[in-house]
């Protein structure tokens, strides 16, 4: 139900500035693939992470004519500024009073600028935070539940995949039978309950393999999906595999677990290899770093695996516990030679 998150028409505005953090996510189910008005094609489900963020900062002067400019990292930036005033003009059916002043937007990120990093998950979630904290100083206070929900609402408007960077832990957005509250319009929280112990205290290493700007951007990439000969196959595999993983995460399965979330990141690339055009967003890199996390798993049975966003970069993915040590000095030792200039970003999944 759209209309819960449209705001009352009386409004009082006034000179204000927001501020907000907000993490990135890497999906482990992906959502790739989208009907009209950011509706996702299947359910996906994400961890949160914990140093990946973006800190964002909102000035509003009411009654100047609509504008937004955004510096990030100090630097003034001019797509970034066309982009989200086309998003606040998108959201105004929500936020009636968005169009009423102008707006400088300062941004920094806690990962390196153009890392290849989504930045657009934890971007877009902490302009919707600050655009629900002005709409509540604008109007009626509202719930804090209600605050986050509505935050995840506007976020997904901005990209898909930030909906999810609203909570913590293990992230789950689209409508699914198997999740009581799921919804295609925000994302909730799938239940610390249902999870074993083994997946809540996880590290995710991002190797940078490549860091310019991507041949394909993920919006282009899912309209590739309207016209692709697998998407039907595609979507309904995201479902079975998301039922499967509700068994795997409850009973704390990590080989099956592994299985999944590769199997998931390779779908993803496989998806973009059969799209017409055809793109690559591989590098011999990541097929490099692949095969080595293969065969150390091969020799020694621990726990290292991967994911990969629509990029070149790898998520090495790690359960904190006893060989935690083994698995971080091979990754030192020897993926780190396939990033482009040592960058590896060290964060962490805890809930
Ligand atoms: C591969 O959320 O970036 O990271 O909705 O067009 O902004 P838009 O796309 P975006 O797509 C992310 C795709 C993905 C998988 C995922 O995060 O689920």
């Amino acid at each position: 139900m759209e209309e819960e998150f449209i705001s009352c028409s009386s409004y009082h505005i006034k000179n204000h500035q927001v501020s907000s953090v907000c993490s990135s996510n890497i999906a482990l189910i992906k959502y790739w693939g989208k009907y009209k008005n950011q509706i996702p094609a299947n359910p996906s489900i994400s961890y949160t992470l914990d140093r990946c963020r973006t800190q964002t900062n909102i000035e509003f002067t009411k009654g100047a004519p609509f504008s937004v400019k955004v510096f990030l990292s100090g630097k003034r930036e001019v797509s970034f500024s066309e982009k989200i005033e086309k998003y606040f003009r998108g959201v105004s059916r929500y936020l009636p009073w968005v169009e009423e002043g102008r707006y400088v937007i300062t941004t920094e990120n806690t990962f390196p600028h153009s890392s290849g990093i989504a930045s657009s998950a934890s971007g877009f979630g902490a302009i919707a935070k600050c655009l629900v904290q002005l709409d509540t100083s604008f109007g009626q206070p509202q719930e804090p539940a209600f605050e986050t929900k509505k935050a995840s609402f506007l976020a997904r408007l901005g990209s898909g995949s930030a909906c999810r960077s609203l909570y913590k832990g293990l992230v789950v957005w689209g409508k699914t039978e198997g999740l009581a509250g799921s919804s295609d319009l925000y994302a909730v929280v799938y239940p610390p309950d249902k999870v074993h112990p083994v997946f809540k205290n996880f590290n995710d290493w991002v190797l940078l393999i490549h860091k310019g700007q991507k041949m394909v951007s993920s919006t282009l990439g899912h309209s590739l999906m309207e016209n692709h000969p697998y998407a039907e196959i595609r979507f309904t595999q995201a479902c079975k595999n998301f039922s499967d993983l509700q068994k795997i995460l409850l009973e704390g399965d990590i080989k099956e677990f592994i299985r999944l979330v590769e199997h998931e990141a390779l779908t993803l690339h496989a998806l973009m290899m059969m799209s017409r055009p055809a793109f690559i967003l591989m590098k011999r890199g990541t097929l490099e770093v692949i095969e080595r996390i293969w065969s150390f798993r091969k020799e020694t049975g621990l726990d290292l695996f991967f994911t990969l966003d629509a990029g070149a970069n790898v998520h090495l993915l790690f359960p904190e516990g006893p060989e935690t040590e083994k698995i971080k000095s091979f990754i030192v030792s020897e993926l780190l030679a396939y990033s482009q200039d040592h960058t590896l970003i060290k964060d962490e999944i805890n809930f």
